[in-house]
């Protein structure tokens, strides 16, 4: 099968884009470079693109015809929740406008199958122990609103030409599958507490006055190599006529607080840090895990790795 990533040199998307190549499928992945790193590639052709572009729409369709794509899975997209809050226009314009030029392209080149990040900020701030994919959606920033309107974007272009989609609501993606594929950013708890260990600094806990079991907030920690399993799974379940679900969540089903993941790190780096608790941060929930059960059933997908095995790739790479 030929697979077009768009967003394949980043964290997520370089880790799908190896094991695509593993299992003998051809990748040309589409990036604009600004996250990207073209090491993580392997080789993989590289159509440098911001989808967003005026002429992206045209250049997706040639490259579609002249490669003969059959698939597209797309992580390309700006990803910051506090950014977005400062910039929402920036983010409708190239989460959404990219997204528009990137099935516009698709249509018009008979290019049916769709791979769709989407992400758990779709939800917002649920009240329920595990979130099911059947809950309002309230997201709380535009990050998650673009998301949402992605998911709303598939279900359109199902109704309207047969797209072929699958939504897959990322929770916390942390780890590493390969140590050259590491997330490189430090825009999440686990990359922050490293880079703070490493400047001696004390990480910082956002609150430990929560009504959770330590005060801290649980989240549902996600190993990058399940996740990337996941989406071979999507893939191949879009060959099938009979899908019941477009959506699905990707997460463990267990909730882990930050407390948690800072003893975690403590025991597998083998450094003893001071923590220091701040206020709480605005706009976070004190409670976000999902029900994957609807992922095992459909997808026959189930996360492998826990939260010891994703610090320590982490940490390793
Ligand atoms: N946290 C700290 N200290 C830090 C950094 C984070 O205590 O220095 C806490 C946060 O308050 C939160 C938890 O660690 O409780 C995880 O925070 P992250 O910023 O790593 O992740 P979020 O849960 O806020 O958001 C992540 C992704 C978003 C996505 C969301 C969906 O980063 O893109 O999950 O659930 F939208």
């Amino acid at each position: 099968m030929k697979v077009l990533v768009t967003g394949g040199a980043g964290y997520i998307g370089s880790h799908v884009v190896r094991l695509l190549q593993e299992r003998g499928d051809s990748v040309i992945v589409a990036d604009d470079m600004t996250a990207g790193i073209e090491a993580r590639l392997d080789g993989a052709e590289l159509l440098q693109l911001d989808l967003a572009a005026p002429d992206a729409k045209s250049i997706l369709a040639q490259t579609f015809t002249d490669s003969e794509v059959d698939a597209v899975i797309h992580f390309a997209a700006r990803k910051q929740v506090g950014q977005s809050v400062e910039m929402p226009e920036f983010y409708y314009e190239q989460n959404i406008g990219g997204m528009a030029n990137l099935l516009s392209a698709m249509h018009a080149t008979g290019v049916e199958k769709l791979v769709f990040s989407s992400s758990a900020a779709t939800y917002g701030m649920p009240d329920v122990p595990a979130v099911s994919e059947d809950i309002d959606c309230k997201p709380i920033n535009p990050y998650g609103e673009t998301k949402l309107i992605g998911e709303w974007m598939v279900a359109n272009a199902k109704r309207a030409w047969g797209l072929r989609g699958a939504n897959l609501r990322y929770f916390n993606v942390a780890g590493a599958g390969w140590p050259d594929l590491a997330d490189t950013a430090v825009a999440n708890l686990v990359p922050i507490v490293f880079a703070a260990i490493r400047a001696n600094k004390n990480p910082v806990v956002f609150g430990d006055d929560y009504d959770t079991p330590d005060g801290s907030c649980v989240r549902d920690y996600v190993h990058v190599l399940d996740l990337a399993e996941a989406h071979l799974s999507a893939l191949d379940y879009l060959d099938f006529d009979v899908r019941p679900h477009d959506t699905f969540n990707v997460g463990t089903g267990q909730g882990s607080s930050v407390f948690e993941v800072l003893a975690e790190i403590k025991a597998v780096s083998g450094i003893d840090f001071d923590t220091d608790v701040l206020e709480r941060r605005a706009g976070d929930p004190p409670f976000l895990a999902a029900d994957v059960s609807r992922i095992e059933k459909a997808l026959g997908w189930k996360a492998k790795k826990n939260l010891h095995d994703i610090i320590e790739s982490a940490w390793n790479a």
